[in-house]
């Protein structure tokens, strides 16, 4: 691992102990000469990805470096209205997963809640990611059009559950501010030319955004589509970056042993494909990171599941993603992990010092069951938790490993964003798939299209059509 002069201060660090053959057998974990073996087909993507970065075809790897947008999204959250009580985000998928992990992990869990004051004279934080009618009614039922402000995002501009929730929240502002006056609720992120959303932004006048070329969905939480709502809540945007631009300095190095994205993607893949752990469980131990864990799902769940590899072989690949929470889920889930099936690998993240703590009052000295616990700080009993599921995992030979953050705070976040999206682009290269399309992700939008009357998608629509109505649903 690097020396603690080569490093920023207040960075992660991944532990890999537990993924190891010599902790939990060689049935289990990878071997060091298996590690070994692979190292230089690591060196050599790593070599790849910085050819492909120079050309300007991994545009996410330079994400930590865009002082100028930077500046834009600063003075437009500046410029937010005192007016405005509460920002809603209407986006799916890689344009809203990313906002909301943003906001629960940096702004008080409570944040909504607080007095104006206590957000900083801020707005409200929404997230509208579905199209389910009752969600959208319910909150736009409890939401003051005056004092609403929206940041419609959409890469494509096209998005049907997006668009939809858009045409809803638009005309309930016509009904609520009137028509003229929508323009100063409505801000979009989205492409630059391409897509319905940007036409509309351009007869209707809104502020706009620009999602980056070249930036698929999942790897935009640093571009307009994460940081303007982080910006908006307050969450300080340049630390962020700076904390995406010190793990980037840290897996510079060609040498995957120096490189927490380069080994930890070798691991998983290794683990997946020679030991059958095909599944990879995410646990944090902190409660703000619970969305982290949604966000990283879709990254690894889209980006590695594929049917074909990058030369047009069949190969099915992917490590299914499943979100848990310590010490929560160890109530749930943790028995299946440690007796079930050995078809998974655990992440478990933590933290030295939580951004808040309390003691466990001394009460009930009597009651030895439970007096044991008084004068402990809460962050001692989960991170004993935490610590002991680890142990107990690596006892019964499930291979986890720990990212350890010093702190929670935008740069660690920032670390941690960037670490897993480097991760996912060295696993495609190891599986050998494009992990930056969603091929599989077209025929059921292409359905819903047909179903939904939009034209050109008819023969989606009968097709549906003839698999329902021809007796062969099977109901009970
Ligand atoms: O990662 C992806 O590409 C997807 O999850 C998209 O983010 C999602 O489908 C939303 O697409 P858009 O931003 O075009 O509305």
């Amino acid at each position: 691992m690097p020396k603690p002069s080569d490093v920023p201060k207040n960075r992660l660090w991944l532990d890999y102990t537990n993924l190891m053959a010599d902790v939990v057998g060689t049935r289990h974990g990878v071997t060091r000469a298996a590690l070994k073996s692979h190292l230089q087909r690591v060196r050599h993507i790593s070599r790849l990805l910085k050819k492909q970065r120079a050309e300007g075809a991994l545009a996410f790897m330079d994400l930590p470096y865009q002082e100028e947008r930077v500046r834009e999204i600063e003075a437009y959250a500046q410029r937010i209205p005192k007016t405005i009580d509460n920002f809603v985000v209407i986006g799916i998928g890689g344009s809203a997963l990313g906002n909301i992990m943003l906001h629960t992990a940096l702004n008080h869990p409570e944040y909504n809640l607080l007095p104006r004051e206590q957000r900083g004279g801020r707005p409200r934080m929404f997230f509208l990611d579905n199209v389910d009618p009752d969600r959208t009614a319910s909150l736009l039922d409890a939401l003051d059009p005056r004092k609403t402000l929206f940041n419609v995002i959409t890469k494509s501009g096209d998005t049907a559950e997006t668009m939809s929730n858009f045409l809803v929240a638009r005309a309930w502002l016509m009904r609520g501010v009137g028509k003229k006056n929508i323009s100063r609720h409505i801000v979009a992120t989205t492409d630059k030319e391409k897509g319905h959303l940007r036409k509309i932004v351009d007869l209707e006048g809104y502020t706009s955004f620009v999602v980056p070329d070249g930036v698929g969905g999942r790897f935009t939480v640093l571009t307009p589509v994460g940081l303007l709502s982080a910006a908006a809540s307050g969450i300080n945007i340049r630390r962020l970056l700076a904390g995406a631009a010190a793990m980037d300095e840290i897996c510079r190095t060609d040498n995957p042993m120096k490189n927490p994205a380069a080994l930890n993607a070798l691991l998983h893949y290794l683990l997946d494909t020679r030991k059958g752990k095909n599944i990879s469980v995410m646990m944090p131990y902190v409660h703000r990171l619970r969305d982290f864990a949604d966000w990283y799902r879709q990254l690894w769940a889209e980006s590695l599941g594929k049917k074909l590899s990058l030369d047009g072989k069949r190969v099915n690949v992917g490590q299914t993603p499943v979100k848990a929470l310590g010490a929560t889920d160890q109530h749930s889930q943790i028995q299946l992990y440690m007796e079930g099936p050995f078809d998974k690998v655990l992440t478990l993240i933590g933290v030295d010092r939580y951004p808040k703590e309390i003691t466990i009052p001394r009460t009930f000295a009597r009651m030895e069951g439970i007096a044991y616990l008084g004068g402990h700080r809460l962050g001692a009993l989960i991170k004993a938790e935490q610590d002991s599921t680890a142990l107990a995992l690596a006892k019964n030979s499930r291979p986890n490993c720990t990212v350890t953050l010093p702190h929670l705070n935008a740069f660690t976040l920032g670390q941690l964003i960037y670490m897993y999206e480097l991760q996912t682009a060295f696993a495609g290269a190891l599986y050998n798939i494009n992990a930056f399309d969603q091929p599989g992700v077209e025929l059921g939008k292409k359905y819903a299209c047909g179903m939904m009357g939009r034209s050109g998608y008819e023969p989606f629509k009968d097709e549906v059509k003839r698999g329902i109505g021809t007796g062969r649903r099977k109901r009970v």
